[in-house]
């Protein structure tokens, strides 16, 4: 059936992210367009959309192309991978050049770029750009980060502006750069929010099996966290998670939740596009790392029987919880800065031209790794143009100087409780790496010239120097 009238914005894939960013299309006043294979989602989404503005919903591709305005403005949101590109495939007959596609999906950089390149040479202008903030954000107001070519971006600006999470009034979106640019900040937003969750697992587990904490202790914990500096998404969530009764049984449901975390790729490609870079984020490497432990759930219980645990280490709860407010803040930001800095380096190597002043600012609301530390972290990084990383800014020092204390504490009794934080520890290492001027690594030169003459460089003089290193 063709669908006479002319839509200006048109979304393929209406599962619960999609439907719930159309019907925020729809409800800020353009006219909107879903299509979908599945009937029923068509059919749920007319329903939902009703009384919305203008909003409708085929089954039918060519119709839904035909019945949307020139240029045509038109949005995956479906899972990444191979999909995007039978999607693309399946709609390439009907575009015409001059066209705007946009993946909001959590699509690989390195397929943004193959895709961008491909659509260029048709006439077709290609947008990867990342959408954070789960089915919440996406109905009431996400964090959007588009990259691709910048002189389209004019027509889609009003649209994501109109839709977009406010911060003070100031839309969560910002055009980031060319071809992958808005995949990989979302590619890097995603392992910070690996390092967070991570972190405030650590947390979780130290206050209870040290402390004593109960759920009802800890929901209270979080909530108060939530109100000063650590003020967050994950730590609101949190306190709420451990209020949640358990709807299939007595007790809470975080107690009858399986501890094995589930990952599709993003915190993994964090990782291993920063060990290509040479940026170090091990704070976000261990968060993936953790995640592939939880799965080994037999081993770990079988293990357990193998070794028995120390004794906690005797604290008083006000102190524990006053050690782990300081150590939780230290390493976020230590995580935010590991992220951050991965993104300066990226934005020199593949041509981003990133801003991350704007890129911390458009983090501020709708996504899941906003905090109120990102409003600090943006003013950062536009004071001191040319900060690579945030432990080397004024705005940070004092801060971060008072948590170091509590955060050694910490980690030593849970060192000697033998509760693993070693997402915390990494934070910590990683502060202490960055900030030692000579490190061991000379001997690791040392050794590589000694079984491999691979040269080494003097502290007293240019060059490169092998040595025949006596027996
Ligand atoms: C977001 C989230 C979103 C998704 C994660 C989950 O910003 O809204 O990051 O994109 O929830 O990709 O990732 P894992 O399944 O890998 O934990």
């Amino acid at each position: 059936m063709q669908i006479k009238d002319s839509f200006e914005f048109g979304l393929i894939g209406l599962g619960v992210m999609g439907r719930n960013f159309i019907l925020n299309v729809a409800e800020n006043g353009f006219s909107a367009l879903g299509y979908d294979l599945d009937p029923r989602k068509v059919e749920s989404l007319k329903k939902e959309g009703a009384g919305l503005g203008k909003i409708g919903a085929t089954s039918n591709l060519k119709s839904f192309v035909e019945s949307l305005s020139r240029p045509r403005k038109i949005m995956l949101l479906v899972p990444a991978g191979g999909i995007v590109d039978d999607v693309i495939a399946g709609l390439l007959a009907e575009l015409k050049p001059g066209d705007i596609l946009v993946d909001g999906g959590n699509s690989h950089f390195e397929d943004t770029n193959r895709r961008e390149a491909q659509l260029r040479k048709l006439g077709i202008h290609f947008f990867g750009t990342g959408v954070s903030g789960g089915a919440a954000g996406a109905r009431s107001g996400p964090s959007i980060m588009p990259g691709g070519p910048a002189g389209s971006y004019d027509q889609l600006k009003p649209i994501f502006e109109a839709v977009a999470a406010k911060y003070n009034g100031d839309p969560c979106v910002s055009y980031l750069g060319p071809k992958s640019a808005g995949n990989f900040v979302k590619m890097v937003h995603n392992g910070i929010e690996y390092g967070m969750m991570q972190l405030t697992g650590e947390i979780y587990q130290v206050l209870a099996q040290v402390g004593g904490f109960s759920n009802s202790d800890l929901s209270g914990v979080f909530d108060r966290w939530n109100r000063g500096r650590l003020q967050s998404f994950l730590v609101e969530i949190t306190s709420k998670i451990f209020r949640q009764k358990d709807p299939l049984g007595d007790g809470q449901l975080i107690d009858a939740i399986l501890d094995r975390a589930k990952q599709k790729g993003t915190g993994k490609w964090t990782s291993q596009n920063a060990m290509d870079l040479g940026i170090p984020v091990p704070t976000i490497d261990i968060a993936v790392s953790m995640r592939a432990i939880s799965a080994l759930k037999a081993q770990r219980e079988q293990a357990e029987n193998l070794y028995p645990r120390p004794e906690p280490v005797p604290v008083e709860a006000a102190d524990l919880e006053n050690l782990c407010e300081q150590a939780l803040y230290f390493a976020f930001i230590q995580t935010y800065a590991q992220g951050l800095h991965q993104l300066c380096e990226a934005s020199r190597e593949y041509g981003y031209g990133l801003d991350l002043a704007v890129v911390a600012r458009i983090w501020r609301a709708g996504c899941i790794i906003r905090a109120s530390a990102l409003e600090d972290i943006s003013q950062a990084f536009e004071l001191e143009p040319g900060l690579d990383n945030l432990l080397l800014s004024k705005r940070f020092t004092a801060g971060i100087r008072s948590c170091i204390p509590a955060v050694r504490k910490l980690l030593g009794i849970a060192i000697s409780s033998g509760v693993p934080m070693p997402a915390t520890a990494s934070s910590l290492s990683y502060f202490d790496a960055f900030t030692t001027g000579r490190l061991p690594l000379n001997l690791i030169q040392a050794q590589r010239d000694y079984f491999g003459s691979h040269t080494y460089q003097r502290t007293d003089r240019e060059g490169s120097f092998h040595t025949e290193w006596a027996e």
